[in-house]
């Protein structure tokens, strides 16, 4: 276990190259499972999620070898369809072997991914789907795994009831080998999605996206290894984006994806950000004044993510005014609140008046518990002190060392491995950029 010891107030300046995106290099390495030829993969960023992936592929008889930010795997044979628990509990996008496992197998046993500290996160939706594609997936709750079987999946016009981002993955990995035809009606428009198609169509799939929410599939008999970069990681700019704000500084985001970024910099602008287009792939980010308080609401692509909000929130903390914030992706992913209060933040939770909860969250209104709330309100601006902070997922861990980082004084953050499951090497990046950042081993 680390933590990291970090010394605010600094202004972070410099440049910063944004790393390989941690939700396409996951999906394409599941991908490996579809062919019996090499894929080599770069722009892969060395994450734990990704080095998770790779022992999960390994039970699965996928060997690879990591070279700096190439992965070379090669799914050498099938040695069993089973995820053991141990290793696939450890990442929720390991239940998304089920798809090609089937497809090319007709078996998989994969643990229940179950939830990951943003609510329940059950996969309903990939099962039903999985199933509408002639698939028999039982769930034994005595050991916590679903059994999958199928004899040959077959296409089929598959509508997801809500927006699933990975759902919409896990079909597509299935349906390329698929007997015919699958169309995919509400598919989720999240562009990591399209890299992974991208990759999928250079192997010899046969995927198109027909309109911004349609997807169709034509299954084909086999497909062959590939040589592809995945994109950069929008959700590791947007992190450096609020960094140079909230410390006061100037960075240049080299690798920059600001063109599926709009949501974030329509926000961003109105708030008092400011940005500038370099080139087509660096992006300046600074601000210039004050920050005024701006209201947001989370949504699948192309609106607001959910992965901002957290990061969003700790920059109102500066802003002059009430912002707030209100999640609907997810049921719960606040859990940043109490350490941003301990810091000084001024922020209450408060549930935002909807006509039709069902209807309008994308999880299932009936995985909420008692004691959830989907908004917060945020009054500013505050100067934020030092602190001991714990963290307790990817994007909070982000935020919090975000607010140390603008924070005056000597702050100490626990449980930083959640960090390193997305963000590769982050304090010696933000070294990089003058911030006074050290990880040491907990006692
Ligand atoms: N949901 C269900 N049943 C399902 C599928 C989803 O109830 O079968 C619920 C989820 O629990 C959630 C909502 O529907 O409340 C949306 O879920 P979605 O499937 O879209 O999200 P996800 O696939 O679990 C991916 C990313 C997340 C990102 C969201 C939104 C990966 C590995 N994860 O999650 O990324 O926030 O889409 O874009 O791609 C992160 O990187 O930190 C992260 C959490």
């Amino acid at each position: 276990m680390d933590k990291f010891i970090i010394h605010g107030g600094i202004p972070l300046k410099g440049e910063i190259s944004v790393a390989g995106a941690k939700n396409v290099a996951l999906k394409i390495l599941v991908a490996s499972i579809l062919t019996d030829e090499e894929m080599v993969i770069h722009n892969v960023p060395q994450i734990r999620d990704v080095f998770f992936m790779l022992e999960v592929l390994k039970v699965l008889g996928v060997a690879s070898t990591v070279t700096g930010h190439t992965v070379r795997v090669v799914n050498k044979h099938k040695e069993h369809a089973k995820v053991p628990l141990e290793v696939g509990a450890r990442l929720r996008t390991s239940s998304m072997v089920m798809g090609p496992l089937l497809a090319r197998y007709g078996e998989a046993t994969t643990p229940n991914p179950g939830g990951c500290r943003l609510g329940a996160r059950p996969i309903d939706r990939h099962v039903d789907a999985l199933q509408e594609m002639g698939a028999s997936i039982t769930y034994h709750s005595d050991d916590g795994y679903f059994y999958g079987k199928a004899n040959g999946l077959h296409g089929a016009t598959i509508r997801f009831a809500k927006n699933t981002h990975t759902g919409t993955e896990t079909i597509i990995l299935a349906a390329v080998l698929a007997r015919g035809q699958t169309i995919l009606e509400n598919a989720a428009e999240e562009v990591e999605i399209d890299d992974l198609i991208a990759c999928l169509n250079q192997m010899g799939a046969k995927i198109r996206r027909e309109s911004p929410r349609k997807i169709i599939i034509d299954g084909v008999s086999a497909l062959h290894g590939t040589d592809y970069s995945i994109m950069p990681d929008r959700n590791e700019e947007v992190t450096f984006a609020i960094a140079s704000v909230m410390t006061g500084g100037d960075i240049l985001v080299r690798n920059s994806q600001r063109q599926h970024l709009d949501a974030f910099l329509q926000m961003f602008t109105k708030a008092g950000g400011r940005h500038e287009a370099i080139n087509n792939t660096s992006t300046r980010y600074f601000h210039d004044g004050l920050l005024h308080a701006a209201n947001v609401v989370t949504a699948s692509y192309p609106g607001f993510m959910t992965d901002w909000q957290a990061p969003w929130a700790v920059l109102m903390t500066q802003a002059k005014g009430v912002s707030t914030i209100h999640e609907t992706v997810f049921e719960s992913r606040f859990s940043y609140v109490s350490e941003l209060k301990k810091m000084g933040a001024h922020i209450e939770f408060f549930d935002p008046p909807v006509d039709n909860p069902e209807a309008f969250y994308n999880f299932n209104w009936g995985d909420r518990v008692l004691g959830y709330h989907q908004g917060i309100r945020i009054t500013g601006p505050t100067k934020l002190h030092n602190a001991v902070l714990e963290i307790d997922d990817l994007r909070a861990g982000a935020t919090l060392i975000l607010a140390a980082l603008s924070a005056a004084g000597e702050s100490v953050i626990h449980g930083v491995e959640q960090v390193d499951r997305g963000y590769e090497n982050i304090e010696e990046r933000l070294r990089s950029l003058g911030a006074k950042i050290e990880r040491t081993k907990e006692e």
